[in-house]
């Protein structure tokens, strides 16, 4: 069961994930494979966006892309897929809709939906819904040839319920703060069983190839940071704690943990002790502040406001001067890259930029 891949030539992730020190700080950037590529669009074609990620040729490919078009410069792929095939895998319909992002046709209403009794019941079975992600994982890893590591990752319980019930994204989150205030105690039951699911897909994606975790929590900034106590941390706690006994169990070595809960800058010193070796930080954190309430716990993530790469060559390089300031120059415990994923119409030679000034700031 176990694969057999070439040695690893570039660990620096792995390195500064664990707290070692590094030649300089690994770089790579969320949602590096995506729109703003053209070859992206290339590699597509006509198919829809999860079809490609149900392909792992083409997921493979999509992974690559980045790394290989940022050869030497970035240090990390990330797998290519999303943080929604677990409500997939749970039986949930997602589509991805052109312009609009995901969509649920049959969101979960209420705890009176028959889906919800269905969600709580039913023994969902991600190694089997799944064994496409962890298909795609084992072929990246063998196309990538030890150039880089790989990242597997799975949305939080908090921000996953968020879209199973809004059935997308949204701005004022009605339903989800329904779910939160009118029905805590049916919330919390599916927050676990989201959870239970989480440690097994990132237990298959390890066991698959994935050699660092990452936990995305991205609409965890809509919590009060008692709500965030309440619904969110006690599950990223239970992934991060049960993760280690899962791999334990399948035999294969446990593998760095990162959290990104995105927005919750007020929750910065509980992720800290939340059992987690890196905490993502989006850009509204000052990095020598972060750095300060982290105390070198963990390693810190980020946080390069991601629209800079839409402010030219002389904004990038204020901006990522200010930052490898701010963490300290970064030869420990520090991970480059922006405060959240890259967005379309950036160009990818200012990404490059971005990248090649880091490396010029850092050496
Ligand atoms: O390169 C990578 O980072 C790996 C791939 C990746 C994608 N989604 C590909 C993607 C990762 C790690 C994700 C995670 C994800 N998906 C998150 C967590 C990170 C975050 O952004 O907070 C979330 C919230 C989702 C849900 C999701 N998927 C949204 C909201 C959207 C629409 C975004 C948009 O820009 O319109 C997606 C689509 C998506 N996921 C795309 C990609 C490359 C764009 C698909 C396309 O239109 O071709």
């Amino acid at each position: 069961m176990l694969h057999k891949f070439e040695p690893l030539r570039n660990d620096r992730l792995l390195r500064a994930a664990r707290g070692e020190k590094v030649d300089r700080p690994p770089i790579w950037v969320m949602r590096q494979a995506g729109r703003y590529l053209p070859e992206y669009h290339d590699a597509k074609g006509t198919h829809d966006f999860f079809a490609c990620c149900r392909s792992p040729e083409i997921a493979s490919t999509l992974t690559l892309q980045p790394i290989d078009r940022y050869a030497n410069l970035i240090d990390a792929a990330i797998i290519f897929s999303d943080i929604l095939v677990i409500p997939q895998a749970m039986g949930m319909t997602v589509e991805m809709l052109p312009e609009k992002g995901p969509s649920f046709p049959h969101p979960l209403s209420s705890p009176s939906d028959p889906q919800y009794h269905h969600l709580t019941t039913y023994k969902h079975d991600v190694e089997k819904e799944l064994d496409y992600v962890y298909q795609a994982i084992t072929l990246t890893r063998k196309k990538l040839r030890g150039r880089v590591p790989l990242i597997g990752f799975c949305g939080a319980p908090w921000t996953l319920l968020c879209y199973m019930v809004e059935g997308g994204g949204s701005k004022i989150f009605r339903q989800a703060k329904t779910w939160l205030y009118r029905y805590p105690d049916e919330s919390k039951k599916l927050l676990q069983i989201i959870a239970e699911l989480c440690v097994e897909y990132l237990a298959r994606q390890v066991v698959a190839g994935a050699q660092l975790v990452m936990v995305f929590d991205s609409w965890a900034g809509e919590l009060s940071p008692s709500s965030f106590t309440d619904f969110a941390l006690p599950y990223l706690r239970y992934i991060s704690k049960e993760l280690p006994k899962r791999l334990k169990e399948l035999q294969v070595d446990v593998v760095p943990m990162t959290v990104f809960a995105k927005g919750a800058w007020y929750a910065l010193d509980k992720l800290c002790e939340s059992g987690y070796d890196v905490v993502g930080l989006d850009w509204l954190h000052d990095p020598a502040e972060a750095v300060r309430v982290a105390r070198g716990r963990v390693t810190l993530q980020g946080n390069a406001d991601p629209g800079v790469l839409y402010g030219g060559r002389e904004a990038i390089t204020r901006v990522v001067e200010d930052m490898v300031k701010g963490f300290g120059g970064g030869k420990e415990r520090w991970i480059v890259n922006l405060g959240h994923g890259i967005t379309p119409f950036v160009d990818p030679d200012d990404l490059k930029f971005f990248f090649e000034e880091v490396v010029r700031c850092t050496a």
